[in-house]
């Protein structure tokens, strides 16, 4: 297994008087070649994470390495491709934007040429190559952002809300691409997005902060086995028959699906109860198991309160009439 990033209690503290500690202590390893999510409410922290990990800012404490670089020394920034939250464009087309940028890079002009027009290619971008950036919808700046990310051909992407713009077909496309960036080309993907139920499709693992603090760390599969849900799915070809019945062992429904969702108190005895209930009538029975939670669901559940995420900007401390240590 190899790490592509790792922070190591990564702390930032913004303000001299009012002080604001935006991560506290961020401790996370992503192995090379996957999907790792970042979630947290707004204000809690993803941003200036990955910005530490950029080497667009550096740490108050604690450190982030790249492939086992420094963050922010070229070594890192080299293998970085970085999608920025809002990104910002110069009055030039969406092709020279992206030359402009391999150039950057390093790439020669020839290449940047060929790699400009294959991403645009790539993204459904092609018929507007000639357009000014400037002029983009916020849905299509996003995409060249993403583009401009990848012009290096980076090891490791760190997108920052890439679909948050983009419409249900588009952020469908976009996160497939991000799959397969990681799945097909090894890539390490680092991705903060507030749409949980698509990013819940890509991610491999997932880290959930909320105001600076870690509250959270998983791959997706034990993350979702953790947070099984009381409620069974009963997979039945005689539904309305045994609805009746089921509804006995606790409260039931029928799903758009035609499956029975029941809730269930003691698991065995719902076992128990259905393997009696379908003895003589086994092809009638297609399955059953717990039903499990949405990547959303286990968010709020691990976040507490709803109402705790509103206002969720995070508090400064003053310092006035301490002595200030920076
Ligand atoms: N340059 C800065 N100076 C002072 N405070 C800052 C600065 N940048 C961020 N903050 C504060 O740090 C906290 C974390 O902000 P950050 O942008 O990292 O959150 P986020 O998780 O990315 O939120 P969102 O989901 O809204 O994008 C917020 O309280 C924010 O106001
Ligand atoms: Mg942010």
């Amino acid at each position: 297994m190899e790490i592509a990033i790792e922070t190591t209690e990564l702390t930032k503290t913004f303000g001299l008087v009012k002080r604001l500690t935006a991560v506290n202590n961020l401790s996370m390893k992503i192995e090379k070649g996957t999907v790792h999510g970042f979630i947290g409410p707004n204000g809690a922290g993803k941003t200036t994470t990955i910005k530490m990990i950029t080497g667009a800012i550096s740490p108050t404490n604690g450190s982030a390495q790249v492939f086992g670089e420094e963050a922010g020394k070229n070594e890192a920034k080299a293998r970085i491709g970085y999608s920025p939250e809002h990104p910002n464009f110069y009055s030039q087309s969406a092709f020279d934007f992206l030359v402009y940028n391999a150039r950057i890079c390093g790439v020669e002009p020839s290449e940047a040429k060929e790699r400009a027009n294959n991403l645009l290619d790539w993204m459904g971008l092609t018929d507007f190559k000639n357009r000014n950036a400037r002029g983009f919808s916020a849905g299509m700046k996003q995409k060249l952002g993403l583009l401009q990310s990848l012009i290096h051909d980076p090891d490791v992407l760190i997108l920052d809300e890439p679909t948050a713009n983009l419409d249900p077909i588009g952020r469908f496309d976009v996160l497939t691409k991000i799959k397969d960036l990681a799945k097909k080309e090894g890539k390490t993907i680092l991705v903060s997005s507030h749409i949980l139920d698509e990013l819940e499709k890509v991610v491999d693992h997932v880290t959930i902060i909320n105001k600076g603090h870690t509250v959270l760390q998983s791959d997706i599969h034990s993350l979702k086995n953790k947070f099984a849900s009381n409620k069974y799915i009963v997979e039945t070809a005689n539904n309305p028959a045994y609805l009746k019945r089921i509804s006995k062992l606790g409260p039931a429904k029928l799903n758009p699906d035609g499956n029975i969702e029941v809730e269930v108190k003691n698991p065995e005895r719902f076992k128990s109860a259905i393997f009696t209930m379908f003895k003589n009538d086994t092809k009638n029975l297609g399955g059953f198991y717990p039903l499990k939670m949405s990547l959303e669901n286990i968010f709020m559940n691990v976040l507490g309160d709803k109402s705790d995420l509103k206002n969720n900007e995070q508090k400064t401390v003053s310092t006035l009439g301490e002595k200030n240590d920076k």
